[in-house]
Formats: C-alpha cells, structure tokens, sequence
C-alpha cells in the first residue's frame, strides 16, 4: 500500500452540471473520500485545477487577454479551489494546510517543500494550489512536480472516467480501458492521460500516474491500497 500519494482533480470537478463555480454537494463528498485516506494513515497532497472558473489557454482565446495573464488568472483560480476543499476537510475534523507557488500570505502558506513534507509526516493534507507559479504550464504539470517533489509514490488523476481508454468512450462503444499502459505508449499515441510534459516529467523520475474515477465511491482508497477490486489505468514503465 502506498504511504504518501497526491490526488490531482481537474477544476471541473468541483463545478456541478453548469460546469462553473464549486458545488457543495460534490465539495462534500470529494472531502469525505480524502477524509478514508486520511483514516487509513495515507499522506496525501492534492492539486486542484482551475477550469471551473478561468482556463488560461480560453481566456486568452479572443486575443484581448494575453496568454501570461490568462494563465495568472488560472493559478488564482486554483487558489479559490484549494481554499474551498480546505474548509470542506476542515468540516471533517482533517487537519489542512494549503500551500501557494505565488506568495498571497494573508489567504495562504507560501510553497515550502520542507514544510509540506513536514505536515504530511504529521497527518496534515497539504493542498498546493497557484500551479507551479509559472504560466505555461498545466495544473496537471504542477501536480507531477509537487508529487516527485514531495516523493508520492504515485499521482491519481481522478477523473470522471474508470481510466485509459484505447479511444475516446463518450464517442466509440467498442473502447476498450487499457488497465495498464507505458509511459511511451502514452506519449507515442497521444492518449491524453495529462499533457506530455507531465507524462515527460513522470515518466523521468518514474513517477507511476493512475486515472480512476473520482465517483466511485471508495474506489480511491482501493487503488492506494492496491485492492485487485480497484477500478483505474496505471501509465508506468
Ligand atoms: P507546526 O509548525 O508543525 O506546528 O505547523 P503549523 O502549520 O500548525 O504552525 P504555524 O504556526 O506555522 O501555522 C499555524 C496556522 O497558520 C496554520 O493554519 C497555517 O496554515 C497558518 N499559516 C502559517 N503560515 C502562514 C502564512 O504565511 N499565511 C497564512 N495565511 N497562514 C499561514
């Protein structure tokens, strides 16, 4: 079973049907699930993306808004997110500290990787949120950094999906989910677990990514746990 592990969920995630802003209803129970790990003496990180309010790359779709400061706007988004799971694991009685690569230190902590692995060690969840600090780069990227940074022994990108699929099965019946998967092949055939500089970095530090579904209920404690009932695609070497 692994020890330390940090949980990526996109910003969408969050969003309820109208795919913008955080719905309580999910925030709660995305909380309750963290909370089973925690039970479970499993360290964990999280990211959270921020496409439930700004995407970097859309907002400066239309030319108006430069790409840097879409993606500044991003990261702030992401810190919204953070704050929101915080209190919802507070809720829970979990112990949270959220940590940011841009320094707002009246909302937050600033990102210290010492101090991050120093509140895992005592059963903290450390949310990072502000991506890497940088434009450019995905939240999806910050989350493979902060994992190899904080040793995880695995990233969970928890999805709206069971996993890999050889072809997209919102438009293909016959996909099939692929349980286990190179990194190569998922570089080589463009399957878009994460973006390939993600794929790149885990996959340089042999970093395992694992894509399961984030509505199965208790599906993320059986992944951590290795359980051979577990639903999810494991992209390593
Ligand atoms: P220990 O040193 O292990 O006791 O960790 P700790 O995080 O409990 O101690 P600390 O006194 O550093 O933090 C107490 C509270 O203040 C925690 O909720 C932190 O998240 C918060 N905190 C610490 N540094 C900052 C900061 O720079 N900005 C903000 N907004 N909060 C901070």
């Amino acid at each position: 079973m692994a020890k330390r592990v940090l949980v990526k969920y996109s910003g969408e995630a969050l969003a309820g049907e109208s795919g913008f802003g955080i719905e309580s209803k999910i925030l709660d129970y995305l909380a309750s699930e963290i909370k089973t790990l925690v039970e479970n003496k499993i360290e964990v990180g999280i990211v959270i993306g921020g496409g439930n309010f700004v995407r970097g790359v859309s907002a400066s779709k239309g030319g108006l808004i430069r790409r840097t400061s879409g993606d500044h706007m991003g990261m702030l988004a992401t810190v919204i997110n953070g704050v929101a799971m915080q209190e919802a694991l507070e809720y829970y009685g979990i112990d949270v500290r959220v940590q940011s690569a841009l320094e707002i230190k009246e909302v937050c902590e600033s990102y210290i990787n010492r101090r991050a692995i120093r509140h895992l060690e005592k059963g903290r969840v450390v949310i990072f949120v502000a991506g890497t600090g940088n434009p450019f780069f995905t939240t999806d990227t910050a989350a493979t950094l902060r994992a190899i940074e904080i040793e995880a022994e695995m990233i969970i990108k928890a999805t709206k999906v069971d996993g890999v699929y050889d072809k997209d099965p919102a438009k293909f019946s016959d996909a099939v989910m692929l349980e286990k998967i190179s990194y190569e092949q998922a570089l080589q055939d463009n399957i878009k677990v994460m973006d390939d500089t993600s794929i790149a970095l885990a996959k340089d530090n042999s970093l395992p990514i694992v894509v399961c579904n984030m509505l199965r209920e208790g599906n993320l404690l059986k992944v951590i746990q290795g359980d051979s009932c577990a639903v999810c695609s494991k992209v390593f070497n």
